[in-house]
């Protein structure tokens, strides 16, 4: 029997076997858990998350249907990971990323996953990884970037959450803080903390301290988006930060909730607004608030509109391609060759496999393009993509945030691999710097 001695850089990383379980994610609702055997002794397990607030032309998500959990089971997927997936990639090497997630995509034979599931063939292909750098004895980040992967992600950390993940009680999905001039991610993170401590002191004060919302963000009991935003200076500036200048702010509007075919509703404002109205309004909070990123500031189906936003605001702010790019290359491509948005968000999931992520992170960095790898808002304690951000050197990261295990899972990851670093640890700077 194979032990860990087979281990290091000759270890035969043949698959065995797949495995696969039904898990729990943060919102208690099943998920796909994949653990894969390699010849030589090493294991990898991963597993996939999901989202609330999806693009169109994510890959499918397979979902039982039927009364139990609301329909959402994964018995189907789960089943697909252990009899034809597994079948198909015993005897494939788990270090050959390409091969194996190419085998995947022609066995499903469908252009978004829709007959294996992008749930199931996530679970596999981020499992293989994790098992192959087991069996080099190195962690994923340093399998996946070798000894050059030493820049940190600036992390995106939410204080508020709204939209899909708050009952829509506000509009706008993500108040969040990045800080520019931290010097290292543990530092950024005890900024955040600060800001998100204040944060729920101030909505303390107000009585407005009603829970978190899905992510972990103070629950956003306010009047209007706008008073959001200005809460959120207040907090930074309470945590002893300079607005802007050490803390700033980061949004996601999620705009494809709010409308279709260039109308907007912003429900708690009470306003319709057609495409060029939301750019107006989003164009007047970036000039009153150090907004240096805004993530989906339009719809899915409003590529025009995202060009006229990006003319006007592109070279000031980080614009970021969530819903709209959905972690396609080709689309990616796409925006590039418009001019819309000038970043893209990373979700394995929305893709179901880690090479067709890596290719639109690829075709993002062709482009001049910044790449954010992100979480979803129904997550777990798997950390895969704080080691896809260091190990493909994306530079920011957007998990949540800071409150919840799921969440804290990835931040605390992170400080272990800023650790691990050492002195060749350095934080990416990629945002704008905003002084006020
Ligand atoms: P989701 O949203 O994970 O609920 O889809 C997260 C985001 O829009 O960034
Ligand atoms: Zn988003």
């Amino acid at each position: 029997m194979s032990t860990t001695d087979d281990r290091g850089a000759g270890a035969d990383c043949t698959i065995r076997t797949v495995r696969a379980r039904r898990v729990w994610d943060s919102r208690g609702r099943p998920t796909v858990e994949a653990e894969t055997l390699l010849a030589c002794g090493a294991t990898g397990r991963a597993i996939v998350p999901a989202g609330a607030s999806k693009g169109t032309r994510e890959a499918h998500e397979l979902r039982d249907g039927g009364a139990a959990f609301g329909g959402l089971d994964v018995m189907q997927a789960v089943a697909n990971v252990e009899g034809e997936i597994a079948r198909a990639v015993a005897g494939l090497r788990a270090d050959d990323q390409a091969a194996l997630d190419a085998r995947l995509i022609e066995l499903d034979g469908t252009p978004n996953k829709s007959r294996l599931g992008a749930n199931a063939t996530l679970a596999v292909s981020m499992a293989a990884a994790h098992a192959a750098a087991a069996a080099r004895g190195v962690p994923l980040y340093e399998y996946l970037g070798g000894a050059g992967a030493t820049l940190m992600p600036m992390p995106q950390i939410q204080i508020f959450g709204g939209g899909a993940h708050a009952g829509r009680r506000v509009d706008v999905q993500d108040f969040m803080v990045v800080c520019p001039a931290a010097k290292t991610f543990a530092e950024a993170l005890e900024w955040a903390a600060e800001v998100y401590r204040h944060a729920g002191l101030v909505m303390k004060e107000r009585s407005s301290s009603l829970g978190v919302a899905d992510e972990g963000g103070w629950w956003p009991d306010f009047a209007s988006n706008e008073q959001a935003l200005a809460t959120l200076v207040q907090a930074i500036e309470r945590a002893g930060y300079a607005p802007g200048e050490q803390v700033a702010i980061a949004l996601d509007i999620a705009a494809s909730e709010l409308g279709r075919a260039g109308r907007y509703t912003l429900g708690l404002d009470a306003r319709e607004l057609d495409s060029d109205g939301l750019i107006e309004l989003l164009l007047r909070w970036v000039d009153t608030y150090p907004i240096v990123s805004i993530e989906d500031p339009l719809g899915e189906d409003d590529p025009d509109a995202f060009v006229r936003f990006t003319r006007a605001a592109g070279a000031r702010l980080q614009i970021v391609g969530d819903d709209f790019l959905v972690s396609d290359a080709a689309l990616v491509r796409d925006a590039a060759a418009l001019g819309a948005a000038n970043a893209v968000l990373l979700k394995p999931n929305q893709r179901g496999t880690l090479s067709e992520t890596r290719a639109a992170w690829d075709a993002a960095r062709e482009a001049g393009y910044a790449g954010i790898v992100s979480a979803r808002s129904g997550e777990t304690e798997d950390t895969t993509i704080v080691h896809l951000a260091v190990g493909w050197g994306t530079g920011q990261l957007k998990v949540g945030s800071f409150a919840r295990g799921e969440r804290m899972a990835k931040w605390n990851e992170a400080l272990r691999i800023e650790e691990r670093l050492s002195t060749r640890a350095t934080l990416a700077r990629p945002l704008p710097r905003r002084t006020r």
